[in-house]
């Protein structure tokens, strides 16, 4: 998979790809993630890639022209599945469209700033909008990496016990159940002993009925879902 990330702030999104898990995933040639300055692709003297709205109020937005231009020349070099825009208007992300975008093979990804795009940009060259949730960042590009992030994990091989994405929390509409490490006794704060039991078929009873319990409690709205 390559994701195509189009940004004002490219060094703002280098540190979460650098390291880790979305490290690894490039490095194995799994997926690769390409930034690309938005200014480069301005054809004003200044670079510039903002302006003032029509109609008058406060703040910039961005231009269409040098987003266009970089849209069609990445578009120039290969089929894109879906042009992202990530913005707080968009629908909110969960992990089923995260599975679904983890299928495709190209995808772009746009970081909004100020007062968000020309509106025309959102009505020819997006194809998806998509929120990270209920609340306003300061771009989009801590939003794409969080994107990027849900999808490139689900890549098969990225990671290395390939059960242990199936197994993520919200992928059945469940939380996960708790997990425990050694030391088995600490504090008197015990590991439940039936994890301990050796038990493989009672253990995965109770981590169903774990998840069942935790999710019922702190996602009545999951757990709605799931006993449909
Ligand atoms: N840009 C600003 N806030 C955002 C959010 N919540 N989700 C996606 N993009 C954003």
């Amino acid at each position: 998979m390559r994701i195509d990330i189009i940004t004002i702030l490219p060094e703002l999104l280098e540190g979460p790809f650098s390291a880790s898990i979305l490290k690894r995933a490039q490095e194995k040639g799994l997926a690769e993630i390409h930034l690309h300055n938005l200014r480069d692709y301005s054809q004003h003297k200044q670079k510039s890639v903002d302006d003032y709205a029509f109609g008058g109020g406060a703040g910039m937005v961005m231009s269409i022209e040098p987003i266009d231009n970089c849209i069609s020349f990445l578009k120039s070099q290969r089929n894109y599945d879906e042009v992202i825009y990530l913005t707080p208007d968009g629908e909110t992300l969960n992990q089923g469209i995260s599975n679904q975008l983890s299928l495709k093979e190209n995808l772009i990804l746009l970081c909004g700033h100020y007062k968000g795009v020309d509106e025309r940009v959102r009505q020819h060259l997006i194809t998806k909008e998509i929120s990270i949730g209920d609340y306003v960042l300061s771009g989009g590009e801590l939003a794409a990496a969080v994107l990027t992030d849900s999808i490139i994990r689900l890549i098969p091989g990225v990671l290395n016990d390939e059960t242990s994405a199936l197994s993520d929390s919200f992928q059945d509409h469940l939380l996960a159940p708790p997990v425990y490490t050694r030391p088995a006794e600490y504090k008197s704060w015990d590991v439940p002993e039936i994890l301990r039991s050796g038990n493989l078929k009672a253990i995965e009873t109770w981590r169903h009925e774990q998840s069942l319990e935790r999710t019922k409690k702190r996602r009545p709205d999951l757990y709605e879902k799931y006993s449909k």
